[in-house]
């Protein structure tokens, strides 16, 4: 099953949140067989703290985080109890069958046998003994593929539809920043206005996925390109020039959010929107620990950061949250900018009228 973008659009939040956190629930049910296939659980049929079960289980030296992770994980999910700093395997766990139209839903997959979880969760509980590295996620022409093939996932999707037409009702100066392969420029043109000051700018910090959307936005006269590290300020055109940002599926990579939005701060015009969206954050929910553990697989490493500290950081910037809704653990956030500048900048400079 393929929505098109008008069909996806339209799906409220809520709906789209269920399917997703569905997706999430059949990877525990996933990440349990392969914790009772290589004998986790067997391992734990005597209570254990993480290091007297990573000396039982031979947890190779530097895996203990993991180790720990993974047991969060199955305690979330049910198939291990925890009493105390003590986890141990569950008498009984029968989890209820996974729903295959919310699969379908949120993945475009037929059913959550496709979604070729077992072979990664797999790898993540032999990764315990064997030492492996992280899996090799990061941003360069080797991986293309395979983050487009995730940046494309419905309900991923449907967070930056979300976010696009957020953005295209505030103007035509519109910024995509960390805009990966280019997906979000190529839905921003879409959906935005097509004459001549419709100004659509990519900011991204990989040469390989820079000249990947490079390529994949050629010949659209509105969309251009402009290499640029979000964690130093970004220099644009002037100050209060863009109507709108979007961040997708980026904020948790950024060490100091701080500079972005101080960037925010001067590049956008008085009232206009950033939206965050599919931000990975610690909200403590049902998806937390299964997603943790996806994440400390990978590298780059990324930084959940809770909503409260998201919002606050805005708000030193000058913007305030209007709406939010969240998928689990992933948050998608859209702030406005004050139409009266902060009395002093984030960059500690006091203010100064607005130019526009
Ligand atoms: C998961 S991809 C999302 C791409 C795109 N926003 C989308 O949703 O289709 C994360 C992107 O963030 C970019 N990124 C990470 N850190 C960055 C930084 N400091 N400055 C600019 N881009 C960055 C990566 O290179 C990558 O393209």
């Amino acid at each position: 099953m393929c929505l098109t973008d008008e069909e996806l659009i339209d799906i409220p939040p809520e709906r789209m949140a269920a399917a997703y956190m569905e997706y999430r629930r059949s990877g525990y049910e996933f990440i349990r067989r392969a914790a009772v296939d290589c004998g986790v659980l067997d391992a734990l049929r005597e209570p254990a703290t993480v290091a007297e079960f990573a000396a039982r289980y031979q947890v190779v030296p530097g895996k203990l985080a993991v180790a720990e992770l993974l047991l969060g994980a199955l305690n979330r999910c049910g198939a291990v109890y925890r009493a105390g700093p003590r986890f141990a395997a569950a008498a009984e766990h029968a989890p209820r069958p996974v729903d295959d139209e919310l699969i379908r839903l949120a993945t475009g997959k037929s059913s959550y046998r496709e979604l070729g979880y077992s072979g990664s969760f797999g790898r993540v509980v032999a990764s315990l003994t064997q030492g492996e590295k992280p899996a090799l996620s990061g941003f360069d022409a080797s991986n293309v593929e395979l983050w487009d093939q995730g940046m494309q996932l419905p309900y991923y999707r449907y967070g930056r539809l979300q976010a696009v037409r957020a953005l295209v009702s505030e103007g035509n100066a519109l910024l995509d920043l960390a805009s990966g392969t280019g997906l979000g420029l190529l839905e921003l043109a879409r959906y935005a206005g097509h004459g001549k000051d419709t100004d659509l700018v990519g900011v991204e910090i990989s040469p390989d996925f820079l000249s990947a959307a490079a390529q994949r936005t050629s010949g659209d006269p509105r969309i251009r390109m402009v290499a640029g590290d979000l964690e130093r300020p970004l220099e644009l055109d002037g100050e209060n020039c863009f109507d709108g940002a979007m961040l997708v599926g980026a904020y948790h990579y950024l060490r100091d959010p701080v500079p972005l939005w101080q960037s925010l701060a001067s590049l956008l015009r008085a009232g206009g929107v950033v939206c965050l969206a599919m931000t990975f954050s610690r909200t403590g929910s049902y998806d937390q620990e299964l997603v943790d553990l996806r994440y400390a697989q990978r590298s780059p490493a990324a930084v959940p950061r809770t909503p409260a500290a998201v919002a606050a950081a805005a708000a030193t910037a000058g913007f305030r949250l209007e709406r939010d809704f969240w998928f689990g653990c992933f948050g998608w956030l859209a702030f406005r900018k004050d139409h009266r500048e902060p009395a002093v900048r984030p960059d500690g400079r006091t203010s100064r009228p607005n130019s526009r």
